[in-house]
């Protein structure tokens, strides 16, 4: 593959592939030389027109760990803000001769289309509510470094799945990998037609966590829902928010993840996010070691390697 645009037309052995590529990336990250070389002399690009903090920084120092240069482009101080459109945006980068753009963009689609239109690779780090791939890859790494396996395990993702691309991209991996998946939410919140995945569906959260292993929460996207319905936050938090009662519905040792940002009291309590079960630290580390692994498996597809 030149490109990472989804999880989507990867199969079960590209994704182990790259999951076991990233436990290399793990162990040089926590060296305290933490330098590679297989990106020496390329230039990568990092194009958000979305904001992060988890992403981009963890795309910057990837690929600065594997040694390229690497330039995060201001959007907001760019000329995107004079009107000048995507593809036109993308044109002049690759006019610059990039080896790699990641892009981040609110329209389902876009990067797809951005990257017919470039000579360079690139990956996909959210578009819209379509996919985040390498967000789907970190979850998995972290699942198998704590559970041992995918297979076999029940996931259930939390919330807001509608306008969640982290949702779409973890329900085609986790399923590719053998996990059952559940999701669980409030019905205006649920894609119509979300069964066609092979998932089992909740709008009851009690009976979805009933001995699930892993407990995905996702965030209330209220950027997104211009015009539908927005629920209280109090209301929301009461029937769909984690706290120590409803994740003592899952397994014992069941396991809470978030792919941040987090919103504190309304899809999940303070005292969960931070507790013994949580895993939300370590996704932020495996973010770093997935994206070095993605951008070295992209390196080998690059002209002259
Ligand atoms: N999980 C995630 O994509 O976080 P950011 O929006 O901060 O990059």
């Amino acid at each position: 593959h030149r490109h990472l645009l989804g999880i989507e037309g990867l199969s079960r052995l590209d994704i182990e592939a790259l999951l076991d590529q990233s436990e290399s990336a793990v162990a040089l990250s926590r060296q305290v030389e933490k330098k590679r070389t297989t990106l020496r002399g390329r230039t990568q690009i990092n194009l958000f027109f979305e904001p992060s903090t988890r992403t981009q920084s963890s795309f910057e120092l990837a690929g600065k760990r594997l040694g390229a240069d690497v330039m995060n482009m201001s959007v907001a101080s760019s000329s995107v803000k004079k009107g000048e459109t995507l593809i036109d945006t993308a044109a002049t980068l690759n006019a610059m001769r990039p080896d790699i753009i990641v892009v981040r963009h609110h329209a389902a689609g876009a990067v797809h289309l951005l990257a017919r239109k470039v000579d360079c690779s690139v990956v996909n780090a959210g578009d819209g509510a379509h996919e985040h791939p390498t967000q789907a890859l970190l979850d998995a790494l972290t699942i198998r470094r704590n559970k041992g396996r995918i297979e076999g395990l029940r996931v259930a993702i939390c919330g807001d799945v509608l306008h969640s691309r982290v949702a779409r991209s973890n329900i085609i991996l986790l399923q590719a990998l053998g996990a059952r998946v559940r999701v669980i939410g409030p019905s205006t919140l649920l894609p119509t037609g979300i069964e066609r995945f092979g998932v089992e569906v909740f709008t009851d959260m009690r009976r979805g966590l009933d001995g699930c292993d892993i407990v995905m929460m996702l965030r209330l996207q209220r950027e997104r829902m211009n015009g539908s319905f927005v629920p209280s936050v109090k209301e929301y938090f009461r029937y769909y928010g984690l706290d120590g009662e409803k994740l003592a519905l899952a397994a014992p040792d069941a396991l809470v993840m978030h792919p941040g940002p987090m919103n504190r009291g309304v899809e999940i309590s303070s005292e969960i996010a931070d507790g013994a079960q949580s895993l939300i630290r370590e996704q932020v580390e495996m973010g770093v070691a997935v994206r070095m692994a993605v951008l070295e498996v992209l390196a080998t597809h690059l002209p002259n390697n």
